[in-house]
């Protein structure tokens, strides 16, 4: 089981009620030690790909597996081993942020473990007295920075993060590209991540999947995929790769 990947989505296809197609057709992998960013505008499927790889939503076709195990038939296997932070991390507003911590973590460890996972989230969020004070009186990047030390506290195998940064200030965003950074770099831990921000992710991540319509249309390190489109940044790589899928598909 060494090399098994921490993550493995083959031609993920997943088709909502009424038809939409969410993603049409998805392959990457996730690999231990690895920040793999999939980037993409709105609507382009990224949501839909980690609530999948979360066991939250099932496939309509395709297979997808983490560390192994196949989020529809290990579902329970695969959600000890993760660690999601959803989109919209809003609820439990009447818990303090400490409660709040208690309560995720207390989901799945138990005793010591548990006590030393929200002495480090307490220290990672760094909210000083507010961590007593309820969840309702903080400001989003507060409420972001306690969901985020959490998930980062949790010892899962797989982080998920589903646009940790977005609608943060620039302060805010910085301390949360960083402490992922320095989570990431724990032995064994793979970070799947997205965001519709191409410039921030790209040097956050080790390799990045831009979706376009449910599509992955470019794949690779930041830096190969700026050499091979002569781009500056990934926001003009992926401008030149969507005019070429239209150009093609006319
Ligand atoms: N519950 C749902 N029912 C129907 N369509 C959905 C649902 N959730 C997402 N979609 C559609 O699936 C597509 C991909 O959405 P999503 O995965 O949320 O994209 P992203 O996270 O990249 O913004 C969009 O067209 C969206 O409207
Ligand atoms: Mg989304």
């Amino acid at each position: 089981m060494a090399n098994v990947a921490a993550v493995d989505v083959r031609e993920l296809v997943k088709v909502y009620p009424g038809g939409v197609r969410g993603v049409d057709g998805l392959t990457f992998r996730v690999d231990s030690g690895e920040i793999y960013g999939l980037v993409g505008p709105n609507g382009s499927g990224k949501t839909t790909t980690l609530r999948i790889v979360a066991t939250l939503l099932k496939p309509t076709e395709g297979s997808v597996k983490v560390f192994g195990y196949d989020v529809v038939r290990d579902a329970m296997k695969v959600r000890r081993l993760l660690s999601y932070l959803p989109e919209e991390a809003g609820a439990y507003r009447d818990l303090t942020g400490l409660d709040f911590v208690k309560f995720v973590l207390g989901i799945r460890l138990r005793g010591r473990e548990l006590e030393e996972a929200v002495e480090e989230a307490v220290r990672i969020a760094d909210l000083g007295a507010d961590v007593r004070r309820p969840v309702r009186g903080y400001s989003k990047g507060m409420k972001r920075l306690l969901a985020l030390s959490t998930v980062l506290a949790s010892r899962a195998k797989l982080m998920i993060l589903d646009e940790p940064t977005a609608g943060l200030d620039v302060e805010h965003s910085i301390r949360v590209r960083n402490l992922i950074a320095e989570f990431s770099r724990r032995a064994g831990v793979a970070v799947l991540i997205s965001s519709h921000n191409m410039l921030e992710v790209e040097h956050l991540c080790d390799r990045v999947g831009i979706l376009y319509r449910g599509k992955l249309v470019a794949e690779g390190p930041p830096e190969k995929l700026k050499a091979d489109y002569s781009a500056r940044n990934l926001e003009e790589v992926f401008v030149s790769v969507v005019k070429g899928v239209r150009g093609g598909s006319r």
